[in-house]
């Protein structure tokens, strides 16, 4: 198997568990694995992610999907930090919700 695919698989398999880590860290909060579990998959997503922009040759909606992904898991960080912290945070979770729209959809090629 080349390495493209390992990065494509370890992708394709992962993004699933990065969302379900984050909302069962919000919504299960004071435990702290699967907050961990939830970082460690975000790193695997970025690495793969990045992986195979480079093995592509630097595609511009791959580029902007990185982006979005990017901020999208600022933003799964930024629901965690406010929750925990009792700040308001309704609109962010609008934000994830619509950056994890985008990002899904230009992932599967139905939009971009
Ligand atoms: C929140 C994090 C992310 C999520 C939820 C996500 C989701 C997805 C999904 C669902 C796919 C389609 C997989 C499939 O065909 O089965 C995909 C593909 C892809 N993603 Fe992500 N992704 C994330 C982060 C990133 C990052 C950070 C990058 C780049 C820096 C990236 C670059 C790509 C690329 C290049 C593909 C194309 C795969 C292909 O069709 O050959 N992704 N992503």
């Amino acid at each position: 198997m080349d390495v493209v695919s390992v990065f494509y698989q370890s992708h394709a398999g992962s993004w699933a568990f990065l969302i379900l880590f984050f909302l069962i860290s919000y919504f299960a909060a004071g435990q702290k694995i699967t907050l961990m579990l939830q970082r460690l998959f975000a790193v695997i997503m970025i690495i793969s992610g990045v992986g195979m922009i480079v093995a592509y040759g630097f595609p511009l909606v791959y580029i902007l999907k990185g982006v979005l992904a990017l901020v999208l898991i600022a933003v799964m960080e930024m629901l965690i930090g406010k929750k925990k912290r009792k700040q308001s945070h309704g609109g962010l979770w609008i934000a994830c919700i619509v950056l994890a729209a985008l990002v899904i959809m230009l992932g599967f090629g139905v939009i971009g």
